[in-house]
């Protein structure tokens, strides 16, 4: 029988537990939204959640604050298992005052990511809410401004995850940034900087919230968020996906599973995917496809630069990050998102111990002046540091192209890529024959009498000594030609050899990557 004190404990749990309250909960529902505690228990695995800091209270005595008691501050915080992993999480809790930040929910949240850290798990934050508490001023942007330092000090040491699921405007868009992954909710999550209403107000442009920053501006047009999910369900399934490819710290490795699919599988079908005409496309995620255990992939901004294919797939059981030119879109050429694209996800796989697999067939860089004037030299210097940095085990598939600046930028032997194989109707050159051919033989094309067959001659006679990865093979920067057919088991018997692998890199306080 439960002592009086007991009862009083079990009671005030309980009501803390209900946030805002009963009219609140309901107005949560009402937008399609679960709160803070059911969405925990809807992460978690069943009764595995055990929330800290219920009793935190807030100090503020500004405009009546002082008579208000704000369950858990607005936040509610803890620990648990995903599939059996510890994972650390919070969660805002928008039925309280709006879920806004205050002095003691930035204290919560950043005890919590410090806890994390110490234990070597995963942090995930689930963000609704409005933002800096107006009535505490200045004490809540010190809430703000410590998550962000511990953001970065997190940042390579536990994966972290964002979810979006309510409003996230002003600065307290810089706490998603600053982690791993942002998965936001279609129609409910949105991210801004300074919303609709203070727009209007101050240009004149009207906009709603979903079209300033909803999921799919976010995950198509700015490139900010990673995985977009119809709902919150669909969400929380995807951040199962993507803990499963992920270690819980940068001390670890990624989670191990029974391989149930033939690491010699050959599959004849890739023999014949590449068009022989060089200008015709083909679809590169079928290529993964094949290449992956049972064809599994997880997209990694699937909606961003579709230029460029990002994914998680498992080879022989273990996580590997692919980076695959997609000949579908621009002709699979890079550009300034792909650069950042490519750049981040190689290093998010460098960080967390994924080795990175680049299937490559690339014409070059996008040339052009929008292009230029974006910046794509700094950007697409993203791509050749991230790669040259990476010291995870990296293996390159050339399928066809492999031209100019954008073959070295994608992992060549020259940035320290652990093993090339080539198809052998891949091209390793610094430009296709065409190009070429106009640029070496101008002389002879305009003194021929026919220019026209003699530029076709020309042409061919580059195609023949260049337009192949023999060359390449020949100076060791092409380790392997292989049949299409095989490269599975090329690809994890590589990835096998390269189990043990071991590089260090010059003592420095850190690199300077080009932003
Ligand atoms: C205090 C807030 C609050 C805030 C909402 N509430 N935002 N209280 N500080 N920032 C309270 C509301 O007063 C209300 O309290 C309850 O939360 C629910 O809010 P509603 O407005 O009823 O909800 P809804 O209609 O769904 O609108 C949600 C909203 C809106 C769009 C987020 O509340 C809003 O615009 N809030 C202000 C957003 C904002 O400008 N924030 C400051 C940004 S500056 P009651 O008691 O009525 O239930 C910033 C700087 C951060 O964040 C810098 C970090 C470095």
């Amino acid at each position: 029988m439960a002592t009086a004190k007991q009862e009083e404990l079990l009671a005030l749990k309980a009501k803390l537990r209900k946030g805002g309250g009963d009219k609140a909960i309901e107005k949560q529902h009402a937008g399609g939204k679960h709160t803070a505690r059911e969405r925990l228990a809807m992460l978690f695995d069943e009764g595995s959640f055990v929330e800290t800091g219920l009793f935190v209270k807030h100090r503020c005595t500004n405009f009546g604050m002082g008579s208000k008691d704000l369950a858990g501050d607005g936040v509610a915080t803890g620990y648990g298992t995903i599939d059996g992993r510890l994972v650390y999480a919070y969660a805002q809790d928008f039925t309280v005052v709006g879920g806004s930040m205050g002095e003691m929910q930035g204290m919560k949240i950043s005890k919590l990511q410090e806890a994390a850290m110490k234990a070597g798990a995963p942090v995930i934050g689930i963000n609704d809410s409005g933002g800096a508490r107006i009535q505490e001023g200045v004490d809540s942007l010190a809430g703000y401004g410590e998550i962000f330092y511990k953001n970065v000090m997190a940042s390579g040491v536990v994966p972290q995850i964002s979810v979006i699921m309510g409003p996230c405007a002003g600065g307290a868009v810089y706490s998603p940034a600053l982690t791993d992954f942002i998965m936001m909710v279609k129609g409910t999550g949105q991210m801004y900087i300074t919303g609709p209403n203070v727009i209007k107000a101050v240009t004149g442009e009207e906009v709603t919230a979903e079209s300033l920053g909803g999921a799919m501006v976010h995950n198509g047009t700015t490139g900010c968020a990673h995985y977009a999910a119809d709902s919150e369900e669909e969400c929380f399934a995807q951040i199962r996906q993507l803990l499963s490819y992920l270690p819980s710290n940068n001390m670890d490795a990624p989670p191990v599973f029974a391989c149930t699919d033939d690491i010699n599988r050959e599959d004849p079908a890739l023999n014949d995917l590449v068009p022989e005409n060089p200008n015709k496309a083909y679809d590169m995620l079928k290529v993964i496809e094949a290449i992956a255990d049972n064809g599994e992939m997880m997209q990694y901004q699937e909606f961003f630069a579709p230029n460029v294919i990002t994914a998680f797939i498992r080879l022989n059981g273990k996580s590997v990050g692919v980076v695959a030119n997609q000949p579908k879109a621009m002709a699979g050429s890079l550009d300034v998102h792909s650069g950042d694209k490519v750049g981040r996800f190689v290093r998010t796989c460098d960080c967390y111990n994924i080795p990175v697999l680049t299937l490559e067939d690339v014409p070059g860089f996008m040339p052009g002046t929008q292009q230029e004037y974006q910046g794509i030299i700094r950007h697409g210097a993203k791509i050749i540091y991230a790669y040259t940095e990476a010291t995870v085990p990296k293996v390159t598939v050339i399928l066809r192209k492999a031209y100019g600046g954008a073959y070295i930028a994608m992992n060549s032997k020259h940035l320290g890529s652990d093993m090339v194989f080539a198809w052998p109707d891949s091209e390793v050159a610094v430009m296709g024959g065409a190009g070429a051919a106009n640029i070496v033989f101008a002389k002879d094309i305009k003194a021929a009498a026919d220019p026209e067959a003699e530029r076709a001659k020309k042409i061919a006679e580059y195609n023949d000594t260049m337009m192949n990865p023999y060359v390449a093979a020949s100076r060791g920067y092409v380790d392997d030609v292989i049949l299409p057919s095989e490269t599975r088991k090329y690809v994890i018997a590589a990835f096998e050899a390269l189990q043990g692998k071991r590089e260090d890199r010059p003592r420095k306080k850190h690199g300077n990557i080009p932003l």
